[in-house]
């Protein structure tokens, strides 16, 4: 049997651990010697990476992966996309969904892994059908909760709808760490039973059961699974790549890592991780584990982000109440995967819930929307009386969202004449259209800055 490996380092662990503050020019040098790693793919680009380079880096994201794919030739490429919702959490028209999908492919990417918070498989369709157009790999990812509507038999049929929708493998995607080695072992097999494909396994350390989830899921045949090399491995993160390579190798499974290459990746990054160690960017917290999300069933982040909302609102002695609470309006909700922007929504309600003194006193704009059914389909049913408190007279949208917006791309393309050099900027400021404006007008202060300076140097010598 072969294990395969996804290199999370420039990505998930990127944005796990530091806030994805890595700048280009800090991993340049290291791209031609993980090139010959053997890596099945290396993840390197998603809505952190994208938004961070424009907000915080003065990097152009596209840039970026232009600069990155010519480093490394021969290596697929990998970014995380959230289907119809492209980098952020509200629904694009399609047009804007199709042109993104095809410029990220014609920049490099060769591997698209396509997820919905919701499962709803409508929020897919488009940006598969783009992906498998122009030739790349749609990878179509399964958001991982557990609920008595996520059952075994319906995650291994909505594989199945994955495969018919044209995935060219599925993947689990585990965001909160709170996959037990049992329930991977169980649903890779289901899911192995019901497609023909390759399956991944990404899930993250914050629990501490990643690396034995990441075995059981191996030993039920998965095909490849998300590691970090082990300087920014665990913790938030990744489990490490160096560690898995080592056991899974001794099991019997074939393993084509170059262990010297994988050694040297690991070396490069090591004072990186310590430079962030020691400029407090890197919380060693955050490299720990937390059972936390185990006891509650919450994730880490929402956790924290409970709390701090309590803590604000000078009321953490109600944070028992709110845990309680939280499940409970989970369930009116039908259940959804607590990912954002779902975890946002049903935190901010709880809290509302319980500090109110009255449920459902105040319903928060995103929990109306996502009873309108701007969303997508809740994976369960959505509690009456709620519904009825949250839309009144009003219908719910029963179609796909985004068949009610109009095209969108074309008009913003006119609206930036003279400020968007190309395409993939007119992509850049549909994505983040503030931070955007702010990137492109500091562009073009350092080019005006470049230009006067060849000019005064010209005249200089003469
Ligand atoms: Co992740």
């Amino acid at each position: 049997m072969k294990v395969q490996f996804t290199e999370t380092v420039l990505r998930d662990a990127n944005q796990s651990l530091i806030a994805t503050r890595l700048p280009f020019e800090k991993f340049e040098k290291i791209l031609p010697v993980m090139d010959k790693a053997g890596y099945y793919s290396v993840e390197c680009w998603g809505g952190a990476t994208f938004d961070s380079c424009l907000r915080f880096l003065n990097e152009d994201p596209w840039e970026r992966l232009h600069k990155i794919k010519a480093a490394m030739p021969n290596t697929k490429l990998q970014m995380l996309l959230r289907g119809q919702n492209l980098l952020g959490y509200k629904h694009y028209p399609d047009d804007v969904v199709r042109k993104f999908v095809e410029l990220s492919v014609k920049g490099g990417i060769d591997i698209l892994r396509i997820f919905d918070a919701l499962n709803d498989l409508r929020n897919l369709e488009v940006a598969v059908d783009e992906t498998v157009k122009n030739g790349a790999h749609a990878s179509i990812a399964i958001s991982y909760t557990t609920s008595p509507v996520h059952t075994l038999k319906k995650f291994a049929a909505l594989a199945k709808d994955m495969q018919k929708m044209g995935a060219g493998s599925i993947c689990i995607k585990d965001m909160a760490g709170v996959m037990s080695p049992k329930e991977a072992y169980d649903l890779v097999g289901a899911i192995k039973d019901a497609v023909n494909l390759p399956v991944v396994l990404h899930t993250h350390c914050t629990t501490g059961l990643a690396f034995m989830t990441a075995l059981k899921a191996v030993e039920a045949g998965a095909d490849v699974i998300d590691t970090a090399t082990s300087c920014f491995s665990g913790g938030t993160s990744q489990p490490a790549t160096e560690t898995l390579v080592y056991a899974l190798k001794q099991l019997g499974y074939e393993v084509n890592i170059d262990e010297k290459v994988m050694n040297e990746v690991n070396a490069f990054f090591k004072p990186i991780r310590d430079e962030y160690l020691a400029s407090g960017l890197l919380d060693p917290k955050v490299m720990a584990t937390d059972t936390q999300a185990l006891n509650y069933k919450i994730p880490g982040g929402m956790l924290s982000n409970l709390i701090s909302q309590l803590k604000m609102q000078n009321a953490i002695g109600r944070l028992e109440e709110v845990l309680v609470e939280t499940p409970r309006v989970r369930e009116d909700l039908g259940y959804p995967p607590l990912v954002t922007p779902m975890s946002q929504m049903v935190g901010v309600q709880a809290v509302n819930n319980v500090l109110q003194g009255e449920r459902y006193k105040i319903i928060g704009k995103e929990v109306k929307a996502y009873c309108r059914g701007e969303y997508g389909k809740a994976p369960g049913k959505i509690n009456e009386e709620l519904m009825k408190k949250a839309l009144g007279d009003e219908k719910p949208v029963t179609c796909r969202f985004a068949d009610t917006l109009e095209p969108e791309f074309e008009k913003t393309k006119a609206s930036l004449t003279g400020v968007a050099k190309n395409d993939e900027d007119v992509l850049s400021y549909i994505a983040f259209p503030q931070i955007a404006e702010k990137f492109f007008a500091a562009r073009k202060a350092a080019e005006e800055k470049v230009v006067k300076y060849t000019i005064e140097n010209i005249e200089e010598e003469k």
